[in-house]
């Protein structure tokens, strides 16, 4: 089984009652809050940790920031996540590391070089979660109005990861040599320029940073659109899911593993569902967690982070409306998801911003360690899934009870390593070192 631990660096992740935990503060703009995190998840032998991104505070609800901002919405803050990867890489020795860049904002060069050095500085644990960004709130801060079409990006998207390959590739593996003595660099011949000339990206390269040890970065891309999966299907080492239950994850795995096949890549990437448990040491523990939990999540916050997904203001809606009246421009599989919850198109807008805001349609987990480790299981067992990224109610004290009471059952059952075998990041998601 695969973990991945989810994070943003900011007061919120699937949960929006994360901040307002009762029993600590949560310092999510300190930099010993993310290396507690990196630690403890690499105690529990987590594949590799990553931190979502979004490149601008939510205002598409009522045209305005004041929801978002005012209840602590999923972009109310987000810091970068690549200068705090290279502080945990610092602090940890096996666990990946990745974060998230967009291909529609970013430019393949400055991409190629950040996760070439982190990769190198990592010694070969970095992951890049390739996303193609989601709304007009994007597109204003980078001036580049309106936001491209859905597939257009994702266009976009293909040449870009065309030409940060050749990137990666411009310096052969023996290219640094290193000889003192004869004072010999680099060999010439094996580094490359690129040339790219293309619809969207001009890059002559080579890149300015010897070939790292992974050689590029893992890649992890989580669009869930047909488009999105297609791209997923061609670029991808893992599959970021998030399926309301255990029905719909495995539609998903059915459709990515067919997408596979059409692109020549059959097996060629692990998908990995999120979850968000809630553990007791007694069910009765756990629900109650559970029910404070929920009593903390803002609705409000919730359908300003659904509005911001949808790349739609729906708020002149009646609060009674289904969630059918919600057309995405944003994330089309994000949406399609949420309606797949009532099949009968039941759920109102009201309804939506409570499922939003208590997890974004997370499925919970909840009950004692051997139930969610059970639960876990289950779902790797049904093959609708090669393994989870967990994304916690509360931190770090989601993490610090997985790690604690349902990795040592996973591991004793067999589903997880017992520590690390020294390998790379990659070796690590293709099931080789254990
Ligand atoms: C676990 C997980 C993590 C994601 N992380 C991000 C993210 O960091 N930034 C983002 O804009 N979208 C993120 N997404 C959304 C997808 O990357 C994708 O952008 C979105 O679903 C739109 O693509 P689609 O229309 O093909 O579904 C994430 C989705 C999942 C399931």
């Amino acid at each position: 089984m695969h973990l991945c631990g989810f994070l943003i660096a900011g007061p919120v992740v699937h949960s929006h009652a994360i901040w307002r935990n009762p029993a600590h503060e949560t310092p999510f703009l300190s930099l010993a809050h993310y290396a507690r995190i990196a630690q403890l998840l690499e105690q529990g032998c987590f594949d590799f940790l990553f931190f979502a991104d979004r490149l601008a505070i939510a205002d598409r609800y009522a045209d305005s920031h004041v929801a978002g901002i005012r209840h602590g919405d999923q972009d109310s803050t987000r810091m970068d996540p690549l200068p705090i990867l290279g502080a945990m890489a610092a602090v940890t020795r096996h666990i990946g590391l990745g974060g998230t860049r967009s291909t529609t904002y970013d430019a393949p060069y400055n991409i190629a070089r950040e996760f070439a050095t982190l990769d190198h500085i990592s010694g070969g644990r970095a992951a890049w979660n390739v996303v193609t960004s989601m709304n007009d709130g994007e597109a204003l801060n980078y001036g580049s109005v309106p936001h491209l079409g859905h597939d257009e990006r994702y266009d976009r998207a293909d040449e870009f990861m065309e030409l940060a390959f050749k990137l990666w590739d411009s310096w052969d593996e023996d290219a640094l040599i290193l000889d003192r003595a004869a004072g010999l660099y680099a060999d010439p011949d094996k580094v490359h320029y690129v040339k790219h000339e293309g619809r969207w990206f001009q890059s002559r390269g080579p890149l300015n940073i010897p070939r790292s040890p992974q050689g590029r970065p893992v890649i992890v891309q989580a669009g869930s659109s047909g488009r999105g999966k297609r791209f997923a299907a061609r670029w991808s080492d893992i599959i970021f899911a998030l399926q309301p239950n255990i029905e719909r994850m495995k539609v998903f795995k059915t459709d990515v593993d067919a997408a596979l096949v059409d692109a020549g890549r059959p097996g060629g990437s692990k998908v990995l569902m999120a979850v968000m448990p809630f553990i007791g040491t007694t069910r009765a523990e756990a629900n109650e967690l559970l029910a404070l939990h929920d009593s903390l999540a803002d609705p409000v916050a919730g359908l300003s982070t659904l509005a911001a997904h949808a790349n739609m203001d729906f708020s002149g809606l009646p609060m009674d409306a289904t969630v059918n009246e919600i057309a995405a421009s944003g994330s089309q599989g994000n949406i399609a998801a949420l309606r797949s919850i009532t099949p009968d198109g039941s759920m109102t807008i009201a309804e939506a911003g409570g499922v939003y805001a208590r997890g974004v349609m997370c499925p919970r987990l909840v009950g004692t360690a051997e139930d969610v480790a059970d639960e876990l299981i289950a779902i790797i067992d049904s093959g609708a899934a090669d393994g989870f990224v967990v994304s916690p109610a509360f931190l770090p004290d989601t993490f610090e009870s997985f790690v604690g009471a349902v990795v040592p059952i996973l591991q004793a059952r067999g589903y997880l390593r017992s520590n690390y075998a020294g390998g790379m990041l990659r070796d690590m998601v293709k099931g080789g070192a254990q």
